[in-house]
């Protein structure tokens, strides 16, 4: 196929050059009647492609012209059967990839550290978790991906299993051996789900990790809009051989979608397919060495830690994804969200995540070098000024919980219903205090990373109330609960 053409981008302008007179959805008819400051700022030329589906535009939920092209297109260039357009994220790629492979009360084993979405996925498929432990590193507080090793054992110890989802790579950027995973788990008859929503990129650069479509997953999920250049919100789901239902995944796409998707968003996967089909290797090149370069650099800086390759080989990191920079930022004795918040009040430099010990500055094709430049100075000034107070000193109370190890990441709380029983029983509030022992009906996620430290139909223990706690008192945003600050916490009924 040629993938320097872009059929639905070209659609949406043949559409607009033919200067159709307008009787349809969207209301503001290109723009006409939209408000006049947010017309001048968003511009013309989006309000004139922001279209409806209909003859010659094509439909996204049942597409038979230029979309199919363009799906056809990136399923080419991914290495995969088929490629569905997604435009509410990999939030809904997880939930799609669930609904597809598991009915309700199957087991499908995933880890721990998944993003909240995969139990959305499950709430609706009510299929039954096999909770998988990812690596743990004490050292960087964070948790990487699940091994081959631990996939083989539950594979072994839960035959029945229906499938098996992974997550690679981290928000970290930590990626799993796909490969190996893939090859237990086809052996063993199962499929392979993989949730590489920040691995959009894998695929066009022969230097980062090995692509979920490359390793051979039934079914994966990459957010383009994360790592690549299409708007917010757009993902791909990607298909491949004949362990899946391809009829049920068709169902189950056109289900999670609108029936007015926004078009400006479908065609900026069109054209960043294209982008990275026909210049993607360069375009990668030139954001990896960047990477490389400023993590070289920050390691020079006392007290900072960027890892990189030498993580490799540790439990459960097999590979990197260089752009994406992780500062361990504790030997300056500020948390992770302390130095994100100083550089953003200093310097007008926004991170993409911290976390207790960590900042992770995104490399993408679109950061410049002198955004580079700022990021790294303003880090060598942060390390340079006094610190008022070291948040991490030998008598203070986080190093003094980080030694008796209450700041590790709690156990996985024993599972007394399945997500779905819990997320649908009957339900009250009670206070958090009084919330120990029963079972919680939503899901607790410190964000970021999101991951889940009490997910529907489990207990709520002391451990993970104590984390909790702790997390609350760092200024961490609690995602996923109705009282997002955790002075109530809703519990299925006794
Ligand atoms: C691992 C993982 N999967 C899925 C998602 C959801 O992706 P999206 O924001 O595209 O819906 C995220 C979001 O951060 C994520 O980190």
């Amino acid at each position: 196929m040629d993938q320097s053409k872009t059929p639905y981008f070209q659609a949406l302008l043949d559409y607009v050059d033919a200067g159709v007179i307008p009787f349809h959805t969207p209301g503001h008819i290109q723009g006409n009647g939209m408000e006049p400051s947010f017309r001048e700022f968003v511009g013309d030329n989006i309000c004139a492609i922001d279209l409806t589906p209909m003859p010659g535009i094509d439909d996204l939920l049942q597409p038979t012209e230029s979309i199919r092209e363009a799906q056809e297109l990136a399923a080419e260039a991914y290495g995969a059967d088929r490629t569905f357009f997604l435009i509410n994220g990999s939030t809904s790629g997880n939930q799609c990839m669930m609904m597809t492979a598991v009915n309700p009360g199957d087991k499908i084993a995933v880890p721990r550290n998944s993003h909240k979405s995969m139990l959305g996925g499950l709430v609706m498929s009510g299929a039954a978790p096999i909770y998988m432990q990812p690596e743990v590193d004490e050292s960087l507080h964070m948790d990487h991906c699940v091994t081959p090793e631990t996939v083989a054992r539950t594979l072994a110890e839960h035959p029945d299993l229906a499938a098996v989802y992974v997550v690679s790579p981290t928000y970290y950027g930590v990626a799993a051996d796909l490969a190996e995973i893939a090859r237990i788990t086809h052996d063993a008859g199962k499929l392979l789900l993989v949730d590489e929503a920040w691995g959009p990129h894998f695929h066009f650069h022969p230097e980062l990790p090995l692509s979920a479509t490359a390793a051979g997953a039934d079914l994966s999920i990459n957010s383009t809009h994360k790592m690549l250049s299409a708007f917010s919100q757009c993902a791909m789901l990607h298909q491949i051989g004949e362990r899946v239902r391809v009829d049920r995944l068709q169902s189950v796409v056109k289900m999670f979608l609108s029936t007015s998707p926004n078009l400006p968003m479908v065609a900026s996967l069109d054209v960043a397919r294209k982008q990275m089909a026909t210049q993607g290797e360069a375009l990668l090149s030139r954001t990896i060495a960047l990477a490389r370069d400023a993590r070289e650099r920050i390691n020079r800086i006392d007290g900072l830690y960027c890892f990189g390759d030498e993580l490799k080989g540790r439990p459960g990191v097999f590979d990197l994804d260089p752009t994406k920079v992780a500062v361990t930022v504790r030997g300056l004795g500020y948390t992770g969200y302390e130095a994100s918040e100083l550089l953003r009040r200093r310097y007008n430099i926004q991170v993409e995540l911290a976390d207790l010990f960590n900042i992770v500055a995104l490399f993408t094709i679109g950061t410049t070098p002198q955004a580079a430049e700022r990021f790294i100075a303003a880090l060598e000034e942060l390390a340079r000024d006094e610190r008022p107070l070291d948040m991490f000193a030998p008598s203070g109370i986080l190093e003094q919980r980080l030694n008796r190890g209450s700041y590790r990441l709690p156990k996985i709380p024993p599972m007394r219903m399945l997500p779905r029983e819990a997320f649908l029983a009957p339900t009250e509030f009670v206070s958090f205090r009084k919330s120990k022992g029963r079972i919680c009906a939503e899901t607790i996620a410190p964000y970021p990373p999101g991951v889940p430290v009490v997910a529907p139909g489990e207990e709520i223990t002391d451990e993970a109330l104590r984390y909790l706690r702790l997390e609350l008192k760092a200024g961490v945003r609690i995602q996923g609960p109705y009282d997002a600050e955790l002075r109530t916490i809703r519990v299925v009924k006794e």
